[in-house]
């Protein structure tokens, strides 16, 4: 890594024991963070991470991210309610931003022994983790996953989207996956302070958002069929823009008929991360046919619809919005809660039910949900070689309005309230 020496640089080192290492990263970071640190929050950083503030702004800093790739940093002024600094952002293409890993600067991480809580966790430089090659995770795949998104707005602030919401969803999954989980609390704090600490990943506004990765693993060594003996709950984040290489214009879906994503009884309902390893090659076959990704059928009457690969569906027909029930089977999805409350706001009448085949192929308009995905119209669905279209190749007039009010509430361009996005600052 190099550092600009050109820079003056203030150390508002947390520990003083911290010394500063050759090379080391020159990452300023918000007033709100070092408060946060200090008082509310219960992690710490360790070695090499160093707290900076530079004093000079105007500086620019290079360095190596660890993974070969030289970014830059350079300046944006953000105008913040408690800051009017100028922060840096990243020098990427932020016009070009796909839904694809970067790595970035920090991630969160915590352990905890089985049968024990977690307890304080601390920001660690972003990196590769050691696990003993009979981790309960790579053995027996014993692991959730959780994904929210960091908007940065016009004023400066950066919101949260239902950050609770992951957290207890996290909580239900860790339940029946035999794991412990962290808090609410100590999720938010974490999130927060993952993203805080990452501020200049976060996309101008309009641009994308910072993908949040919430992972909790069976990090210790088993080979007997058991729970693993230690745990695991890290945070780690990217920057993103659109899931689908379509953008915003609609996706072609296949209706897959003889793989299924999610069984009765099974974990189709919480987000562990076999349920996606699962559907790749369902996935895989259709996008090598051209389809933008998969739609699953009811593994027992293989009529009713489930979830396509990375997202909730929804059928639209006159005024009624549908989308299949939670029933066990079905990922509880953010995002598909929100838009059945939107929608409900907006004057529709929303269904959560059985939806059936047949339906699907009626429908006036198609869409899918997600954090990853938002709002997704669907432009066509293949079944059994039949091919139905939906509108006429625009994004459908429910879709668009639907994707328009959740969109400015995460961004913050609409008033909420619903009471649903968090201020980092
Ligand atoms: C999300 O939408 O956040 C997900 O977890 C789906 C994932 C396959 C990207």
């Amino acid at each position: 890594m190099v550092l600009n020496r050109h820079c003056q640089i203030q150390t508002l080192s947390l520990h003083s024991e911290e010394i500063m290492e050759s090379g080391a990263i020159l990452t300023r970071v918000h007033p709100n963070l070092l408060n946060l640190s200090r008082t509310s929050l219960n992690f710490k950083f360790v070695s090499p991470i160093q707290l900076q503030k530079q004093s000079h702004f105007g500086c620019i800093s290079n360095y190596s991210n660890g993974n070969n790739n030289n970014v830059n940093s350079l300046r944006l002024r953000v105008a913040s309610p408690t800051s009017n600094l100028a922060l840096e952002v990243a020098d990427i293409d932020w016009d070009n931003l796909g839904f694809g890993f970067m790595p970035t600067d920090y991630m969160y991480i915590t352990k905890c022994s089985h049968g024990d809580n977690f307890s304080e966790g601390e920001l660690q430089r972003f990196g590769n983790i050691e696990l003993s090659p009979s981790a309960g995770i790579l053995n027996y795949g014993q692991g959730l996953f959780e994904g929210l998104k960091a908007y940065r707005t016009d004023d400066g602030n950066i919101l949260l989207f239902r950050p609770e919401e992951n957290a207890l969803r996290l909580r239900v999954g860790a339940e029946r996956m035999c794991m412990p989980s962290p808090t609410v609390e100590q999720f938010m704090e974490a999130v927060k302070a993952t993203v805080l600490a990452n501020e200049r990943w976060i996309p101008p506004p309009g641009k994308g958002s910072l993908y949040i990765r919430p992972l909790l693993m069976g990090s210790g060594a088993v080979l007997g069929l058991a729970p693993a003996p230690e745990y695991t709950f890290l945070i780690y984040v990217s920057p993103v823009g659109n899931y689908f290489k379509e953008g915003l214009a609609p996706i072609n879906l296949i209706v897959e008929t003889e793989m299924h994503r999610a069984t009765p009884g099974g974990t189709g309902g919480v987000k562990t991360i076999g349920n996606y390893a699962a559907v790749l090659k369902a996935q895989g076959a259709a996008k090598a046919k051209g389809f933008s990704d998969v739609l699953y059928l009811d593994s027992v009457h293989k009529r009713y619809l489930e979830e396509v690969s990375s997202c909730n569906v929804f059928v639209v027909k006159g005024n009624v919005i549908s989308t299949p029930a939670i029933k066990g089977t079905i990922l509880p999805g953010i995002t598909r809660k929100s838009i059945l409350d939107v929608a409900l706001n907006q004057g529709f009448k929303v269904e959560e039910r059985l939806v059936t085949i047949d339906e699907l192929l009626d429908a006036d308009e198609v869409f899918c949900t997600g954090t990853a995905v938002v709002v997704s119209p669907v432009g066509s669905i293949t079944y059994l070689n039949k091919r139905v279209t939906y509108g006429s190749d625009g994004v459908g007039r429910v879709s668009e309005q639907l994707y328009s009010a959740l969109t400015s509430l995460q961004m913050g361009l609409a008033e909420d309230k619903m009471g649903w996005t968090v201020e980092l600052k």
